[in-house]
Order: C-alpha cells, then structure tokens, then sequence
C-alpha cells in the first residue's frame, strides 16, 4: 500500500445522485421516454454500450420508484405460481434482492430446494459449510476453527460482497440468508444494490466504471494457516458483467486488512465515493430477519450490526451459488436429496 498517488478531493454528492421520492419520479419517467431501446442484448454494463446502459438504467430506476424494498413475499412449500414469479423477478430487478418468509421453518434441504426454483445448483462449500454445503452462522467456542472468522462471531460485518477472494470460476453469483432463529438484540442486515451504485458512479463519471473494471483493480494475498496454503493470490475486477451479462457482479470489501487495491487515482477516487455513497445514499437497506424470513440476493453489497445472543442463540443458514438467479429455471427444478 502507500506509493505516491492519493485520493482526489471527495466529490460531492448531492449533485450527482437522484432521488428515489415519489416526487422525482417524473424526472425518472422522462428519462425512460428518451432512452433508445437495447440494442441486440448487449451488456448495459460494458461502457461501450451507451444505449443498452440508458435503456437498462431507466427501467432500474422505474422499478426502483415504483416498489418497497422491504415488502415480505409469504410463500408456500410448493412450487411458486407464475404471477408471484414474475413479482419476485421485479423485486429482483429493481433492488438485487427479495425477501420472503416459510410457511413452515424450512431445513438445510429444504432451503436449497427452494433456492433451486431460481436456477441456484452450483454451491460453494467454503471451509465453514456443513453437509449440505449449507452454513450455519453462528456464534462458535473460541476452539473452533471457524472463530478466526468474524461471521462466527457476534461482531459486526462492514460492507462487502460474499465471496470477493475467491477465484473466477467461483465467483459467488447469488446467495441467500435464512433466519433459524434472529438475535435477541442486533444483527440487523444492511444491504445496498451493486447496480444501483455502478449508476451513481458511471453517471459521476465513466472514467470511475473503468477503472473498477480493471482486471488488475483488486488484489488478494494467499491465505496461510500454520504453514498451509489455504488460498492462492487472487487478483481481478470490482465490477464485471456477470456470467450472462445481464448482471452486475461486485467484488467489494471494506476492511483494510489482506486486500490490496491498485494505486491508480481513478481507482482510488472511486473508492473514496464509494465508501461516501455507502455511508449516506437512501439507498441503503436495513432488515432484522424474523424467524422463517430469509432474503435471496445477487451478492449485493451487505454487512450486519454486532448482536447478543438470547436464551436460544442466533442462527442463520447461508448458501452461496456460482449461479446467476434465474426467473425461467423454473421448468427444470429437482429435489435435493
Ligand atoms: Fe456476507
């Protein structure tokens, strides 16, 4: 870290970034009445593409102001009906996440079977997962291998993407979080939508996107333990169009230790109005899970507040996929035996 490059001056904000009032919602509309239409399925997310980005932004923004972030889906044990499909699809859209609650507490299976419905198969079974490659977070003793690792502890996470130090071809595409059992204080989720912050930043300036898209942006030392190398050096971008490019990934965190970001002044200025637009934009989401709520999500950036456990300790189970969410995997849905 260090070298001779520094931050610019902070930019400020208010000039660049829109409202989500309902009475800014004509400025939103009238940007969607002058948006070109998509030109042959191009990624809104590659800067070359101006008219698929004004397109795609308009709509995103549309939805952004026409539905609650936090609305709860109340679904069933079976398989979802078209119409209620089509209103998570729209809720995926338009914040990067959606939230439901069980019928009925769901198990580790049962978690998965219903993440299949989404087209969610391939899962990451990082070193805390259990026999179904699902995790359950929770507070762990101080022997356990797991208590170096802060999300096995009581301790707040600041903002990150899940997965931001693993190599490509396991990048955590989508996860979801499920509430065995919520803290009697604390641990909140605080979540914000990579793509609606891709739209601050490339309005301010496109020169910030590309920089983040840099493959050479994000450094990751190999992680060691006595001796054993647990992770290679794991270099790439922050933002990427997606597996089918239809969606923006995010490789994010906030915390200082063992991330190296290049030293180049775009690269670091977008930093800083990131960590900006993080602390201060309405678009942060805030959520305390209840019991049978979990929230499914395209790795948008989140993090948790510090919590005390009650009689019956905070539990979650968390499952990560390589997969994208996919609104028509529905046909194709297994059981997880
Ligand atoms: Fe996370």
């Amino acid at each position: 870290m260090g070298g001779s490059n520094r931050p610019g001056p902070v930019i400020k904000l208010a000039a660049v970034i829109y409202s989500e009032k309902p009475a800014q919602v004509s400025q939103v509309a009238a940007l969607q009445h002058e948006s070109p239409e998509p030109g042959n399925g191009a990624s809104p997310f590659e800067l070359a593409n101006e008219s698929a980005y004004l397109h795609w932004r308009a709509e995103k923004l549309r939805l952004r102001a026409s539905l609650p972030a936090t609305r709860v889906f109340e679904l069933g044990d079976g398989l979802l009906d078209t119409g209620v499909r089509a209103d998570l699809a729209e809720q995926l859209d338009a914040f990067g996440f959606f939230v439901w609650q069980s019928s009925a507490e769901l198990s580790e299976t049962g978690l998965l079977n219903f993440n299949q419905q989404f087209g969610l198969h391939r899962i990451d079974a990082n070193i805390g997962a259990g026999e179904h490659a699902v995790t359950c977070l929770q507070v762990v003793a101080a022997d356990d291998k797991r208590s170096r690792y802060i999300p096995y502890s009581n301790r707040g996470l600041n903002w990150h993407t899940d997965g931001y130090y693993n190599a490509p071809q396991q990048r955590i595409r989508a996860f979801c979080l499920y509430c065995v059992n919520p803290a009697a204080e604390g641990g909140d989720s605080f979540l914000f939508d990579q793509e609606l912050l891709y739209i601050l930043l490339r309005d301010q300036n496109p020169e910030l996107i590309a920089a983040l898209m840099a493959a050479d942006a994000l450094s990751i030392p190999a992680n060691e333990a006595q001796g054993e190398v647990i992770r290679e050096v794991e270099q790439g971008p922050v933002f990427s169009a997606g597996l089918t490019g239809k969606r923006l990934h995010m490789r994010y965190s906030t915390r200082p230790k063992n991330i190296i970001w290049k030293q180049q002044p775009e690269l670091l200025q977008a930093l800083e109005l990131i960590k900006q637009i993080l602390n201060e934009h309405e678009g942060r989401v805030e959520l305390k899970l209840q019991r049978k709520q979990g929230v499914l999500t395209n790795n948008v950036l989140h993090g948790r507040t510090a919590f005390s456990d009650g009689e019956i300790p905070r539990l979650m189970y968390r499952a990560r996929y390589y997969d994208e969410i996919d609104f028509s995997a529905l046909a194709h849905t297994g059981a997880v035996s």
